[in-house]
């Protein structure tokens, strides 16, 4: 498997704190199948680190990816952010400073969780006519998706593609972000579940959860889709 979003550098947001919390999520996430995980710092978010594309954040990805193949944890680690759409969001896109997803045309993006779907709309425009797909971090836990599924229904008819959280069909994540999750995956509009995992203690990188959960209550979902296929033609850059 590989999963599309984590929190797995240290230091830089509010997921790893250190480097032995990285490599004890690295450990898990391989235990339980993973072979790559994308890297995805939170970025151009307020008042803590921006995470921009930068030497300093490529270095980020490759020392990781060192202690990783020091400690014998079979786990490759690709680049990537969780861009948050705020701010000047525009003129960082138009000034290429976010990370897409292993260096391709897929940018993971996320909004607050109370935003107006006018601006999520102008957003995922803007970031289309760079000539980049959006990748839609966890539309299930955003309100005026959870009110009006048919939202992130529309973006995926649109091309964009929707990224739910392993958490939220897990019941993690409450109520509305279970039912919502559950609509999107059953209806098709799911490309990819990730962990977004923060730590290995709580949200971890460990699918074993994941795995029975969709044997059990989706059987209609693809998971050789959901959590290989597609994360590896975005890895690709290839079309979905
Ligand atoms: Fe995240």
């Amino acid at each position: 498997m590989m999963d599309l979003h984590c929190h797995i550098l240290p230091g830089l947001d509010d997921g790893a704190a250190d480097p032995g919390i990285s490599l004890e999520m690295a450990a898990m996430a391989a235990s339980s199948g993973v072979t790559h995980i994308f890297a995805t710092p939170h970025c151009n978010t307020r008042n803590v680190q921006q995470n921009f594309h930068s030497p300093a954040l490529i270095r980020a990805y490759t020392d990781l990816q060192d202690a990783v193949d020091e400690a014998g944890i079979p786990v490759k680690i690709l680049s990537g952010a969780e861009v948050l759409a705020r701010g000047h969001f525009e003129d960082h896109l138009a000034a290429g400073d976010f990370m897409t997803l292993n260096g391709s045309r897929y940018l993971l993006l996320e909004f607050y969780f109370d935003e107006d779907p006018a601006y999520m709309e102008q957003c995922l425009r803007a970031v289309e006519a760079e000539g980049l797909v959006p990748v839609v971090a966890h539309p299930e836990r955003y309100y005026c998706v959870q009110r009006a599924p048919m939202l992130a229904q529309q973006w995926a008819d649109d091309g964009r593609v929707l990224q739910l959280n392993k958490g939220s069909l897990l019941g993690d994540l409450g109520e509305e972000a279970y039912v919502t999750a559950a609509l999107l995956l059953r209806r098709r509009a799911v490309s990819v579940i990730a962990s977004d995992a923060h730590h290995f203690l709580h949200r971890t990188p460990h699918f074993g959860a994941l795995l029975n959960c969709l044997a059990q209550r989706f059987p209609e979902a693809d998971p050789e889709l959901l959590l290989y296929e597609n994360p590896l033609k975005i890895a690709k850059d290839q079309t979905l």
